[in-house]
């Protein structure tokens, strides 16, 4: 057997990633909240209910768990709704909670990544317009400025907002989140809208931290064309990759924003990204499809001998983690993997899809790419927006009954990977033999 291992670089940042609607529960000034009330909209009417119950406390014995099994990092989220459950009201007591887990994150060694939107909204935003209406930049502005005043001694590494691309399709045109929109006219407002919330965002905290590293989390989708002889394939996939991928990350850099039929300028969002963040989770194969307008002429699907994950949500597609590395490393900036994984109750994907898609994070950073860290969806199975508890993603399994938490075999893993800041031959032969020929080919 082969005695090699795969080394990362000098001072990785190795974590997981949550969200706070996801894991805190209890929550009932989320637009979540509402979404979840009207029947039909979370599948098997399932309910966040207390989540993970981090909100009366439980976060604590996850960190633990986090540091415990060599994680060095923690991304998570900061919940509008709970700072700002009014327009005129901010609720001290929540800042509170979240300065006393970064506390204890600091105390455990685990370096934060804090978002400050991760698809949930306080209720009130929607009587204000919600995302579609302009008034959201300077309502946005404010939450930051707040938080990142109380919070600023304990982070410097700020996402302003989660997956933009996501939460504008899913909310605006495929109406599966709240508002539930279907509506391309409104999609463009709330693309626009974003890209100046971000801007503002990012202004707002460097004001008050010049040393902070502000970026976004995008979710990258690698697309490729079903029949690559066929130019109407590659055609399609190239507009969807960029609109889908390209948008954000392309307004931040140059400040133009590219929509089809719609090019706009938005001058002050050039240059307000210190770092591209993606969330990769697998590959599309797209055909061009002239009797599917709403789905942008196409029709998108996964390569017919891929193994799909549990619900077949998601496709191991490890090559497509190179695509983002790939495309991310032109903008020249540092890389973060902000989010990666599965959702696979008996963890029997999982290890393999780990380790398949940190052998090509590892192919980057061999070729010096910037890649500075991973963080893998999820720590402990959590609420799964539309998909409620259908989706399994914690590296440990949760009874939502009980709360009981059991630790998956891939949480051994990546504790073996975190602490080794590598994988190995031999890791790699007890966790994961099934991908043991192609990571180290004999
Ligand atoms: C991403 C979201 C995250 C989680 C994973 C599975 O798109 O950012 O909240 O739902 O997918």
């Amino acid at each position: 057997m082969a005695q090699a291992t795969y080394h990362f670089p000098r001072g990785f940042l190795w974590g997981t990633a949550t969200a706070a609607y996801q894991v805190e529960g209890g929550n009932t000034n989320s637009t979540w909240y509402a979404w979840e009330e009207q029947p039909g909209r979370i599948l098997n009417g399932d309910r966040a209910g207390l989540a993970c119950d981090w909100w009366n406390g439980r976060w604590r014995e996850d960190l633990r768990r986090a540091a415990d099994t060599g994680q060095n990092a923690h991304r998570f989220s900061i919940e509008w709704s709970r700072i700002q459950p009014a327009p005129d009201r901010w609720e001290e007591e929540a800042l509170d909670r979240y300065l006393e887990m970064l506390r204890y994150m600091e105390e455990l060694g685990l370096m934060p990544m804090v978002t400050l939107h991760h698809f949930s909204d306080p209720l009130w935003l929607k009587d204000k317009g919600g995302w579609v209406s302009p008034t959201v930049v300077g309502y946005f502005d404010a939450f930051v400025k707040r938080v990142v005043d109380t919070l600023k001694d304990y982070v410097s590494l700020w996402c302003t907002i989660n997956e933009p691309n996501v939460f504008a399709v899913m909310a605006f045109m495929d109406g599966v989140f709240p508002p539930g929109e279907k509506s391309l006219s409104r999609f463009y407002r709330v693309c626009l809208n974003l890209v100046r919330a971000h801007t503002a965002a990012y202004r707002t905290i460097h004001a008050i931290q010049p040393e902070a590293r502000v970026g976004l989390a995008i979710n990258y989708r690698s697309m490729v064309p079903a029949r690559p002889w066929f130019p109407p394939d590659r055609w399609i996939t190239q507009l969807q990759s960029g609109v889908f991928n390209d948008l954000f990350p392309l307004a931040a850099k140059d400040g133009w924003v590219r929509l089809p039929l719609l090019r706009r300028r938005v001058p002050e969002a050039k240059g307000t990204q210190d770092y591209i963040g993606i969330n990769y989770y697998t590959r599309d194969q797209v055909k061009f499809s002239p009797l599917r307008p709403g789905e942008i002429f196409s029709r998108r699907f996964f390569r017919e001998d891929a193994i799909l994950s549990h619900t077949g949500f998601i496709a191991n597609e490890p090559e497509g983690m190179w695509d983002a590395l790939k495309w991310a490393n032109r903008f020249n900036l540092p890389i973060l993997v902000s989010e990666n994984g599965v959702e696979d109750p008996e963890d029997r994907l999982r290890p393999r899809y780990l380790a398949e898609h940190l052998h090509q994070v590892w192919r980057a950073a061999n070729f010096n790419w910037p890649v500075k860290g991973y963080f893998h969806w999820t720590l402990v199975d959590n609420f799964e927006w539309e998909r409620g508890w259908s989706q399994r993603f914690g590296l440990w399994e949760l009874d939502v009954e009980t709360q009981g938490r059991r630790k998956r075999p891939s949480a051994d893993f990546f504790a073996e990977i975190c602490r080794e800041n590598g994988i190995s031959a031999e890791m790699l032969a007890r966790y994961a033999p099934e991908a043991f020929e192609k990571i180290f080919p004999n």
